[in-house]
């Protein structure tokens, strides 16, 4: 590990010896600081010049975890309104802790979301050393909305390593006010409610549905599980792309999701040539209130009794493995679900976690973002048509109006 990191780190320089002269200086210090036998466990003692912030709403890594994580997702007052969310939130949370505890007991104990965004901020970073060493050195920084590392911690952990630009970067692809559009509220909330500026200049990259990398790696995995069809069904499988579904309230106040999910569901098609019928379907709902729709569950139901058992089962709008890919689409879905319908081949194709390919798409993503010294994107600016969270408004201008140079 230690090898590793220093390896790294020397690339970092010598790369960065074409555009300074500094960096030799640098590389003299580490190597001094190598016969002193130091900690190199973590790159602390060189400063990061570009710190990126992953931005993700996190999953609890054990079973003791969950109760806590589903009390700050009933208490996100950005995510859903409740009547009387201060006491209502708690109660929710603490009924619904023992049958998500054992949904979480299902697939090994925990989240893995945590394990795959620290892979993939790793091979992020190392790829943005050597494709922009005028940037480097880049670290990144985890930011979950629900569980530790929490979105305040890690900019607290930022702002203490004397990061010159941060970057707030979702690693939802797709927008959403209720996603992505809370963790921006809560960079925000974190400085006003210190009634501090930042140190360091912030940007955001807040949407990413059709990046050409993405929509490669989406393709390539549904190509990968369609060959594990036999031969003679792969032209009757029916592809059906899968992102957690929205409350119907969120939708008609003009939150952008829906149309995002489906550009990407619409690229990855074209990619790959719409070698297959598709419909795009929306998983995860919960309570009496009107969901977005169709319902995968229903669709799956409503396939099977048309004659069309063969179903490929596609996560689009999270780029790693979570309880919604390992419990609901496989076991409740893949499992249970098929087995009643007497499907005859339903299968997941894989998520995005720790393909190169996906890692490269990270890369490029902060790179042209970087040079597009832009804090962050147009559709950003505009607030939902019937937004009434007045924090919306502020956080949108907190980020278009910071000052890159
Ligand atoms: S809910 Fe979309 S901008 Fe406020």
């Amino acid at each position: 590990m230690r090898q590793q990191i220093l390896q790294r780190v020397f690339k970092v320089l010598q790369v960065q010896t074409n555009c300074s002269n500094v960096a030799s200086e640098r590389m003299g210090t580490l190597a001094k600081h190598a016969n002193q036998q130091t900690d190199y466990s973590s790159l602390e003692y060189m400063k990061p010049k570009t710190g990126i912030l992953m931005l993700n709403m996190g999953g609890p890594e054990k079973l003791e975890d969950v109760h806590d994580f589903l009390l700050r997702l009933f208490m996100d007052t950005d995510l859903m309104k409740l009547p009387v969310q201060n006491k209502l939130g708690p109660f929710i949370a603490k009924r619904r802790t023992p049958k998500i505890q054992e949904q979480y007991s299902k697939i090994g104990g925990g989240s893995p979301i945590k394990h795959w965004t620290s892979m993939q901020g790793e091979g992020m970073v190392k790829l943005l050393d050597e494709m922009s060493p005028e940037t480097a050195p880049h670290k990144f920084y985890i930011g979950f909305r629900y569980v530790h590392p929490l979105t305040e911690e890690a900019i607290e952990e930022m702002e203490k390593d004397g990061v010159e630009r941060a970057v707030a970067f979702t690693q939802y692809p797709q927008y959403s006010c209720s996603t992505t559009g809370s963790s921006l509220n809560a960079i925000y909330r974190y400085y006003s409610n210190r009634g501090d500026r930042p140190k360091m200049r912030w940007s955001v990259i807040d949407r990413w549905p059709t990046h050409p990398l993405l929509v490669e790696c989406f393709a390539e995995h549904v190509s990968n599980e369609l060959m594990k069809f036999p031969e003679e069904k792969r032209d009757d499988v029916v592809i059906l792309f899968s992102a957690h579904s929205l409350p119907l309230a969120v939708v008609n106040r003009g939150d952008p999701y829906p149309q995002e999910v489906g550009a990407t569901v619409q690229r990855v098609m074209e990619r790959l040539g719409h070698c297959n019928p598709y419909r795009l379907v929306w998983q995860s709902r919960v309570g009496p209130m009107p969901w977005l729709g169709p319902q995968t569950d229903e669709v799956i139901k409503g396939l099977c009794e048309r004659g069309k058992k063969n179903i490929l089962l596609v996560p689009i709008a999270f780029t790693s493995d979570h309880i919604e890919t390992l419990h609901e689409l496989d076991i409740e879905y893949g499992q249970v679900l098929g087995e009643e319908c007497g499907v005859e081949n339903i299968r997941r194709a894989e998520s995005l976690n720790g393909n190169p390919l996906f890692m490269k798409a990270l890369a490029d993503l902060v790179q042209s973002h970087m040079k597009s010294n832009e804090p962050c994107s147009r559709q950003l600016t505009l607030r939902c048509p019937l937004c009434t969270n007045p924090t919306c408004g502020e956080t949108k201008a907190f980020f278009a109006n910071q000052k890159l140079s």
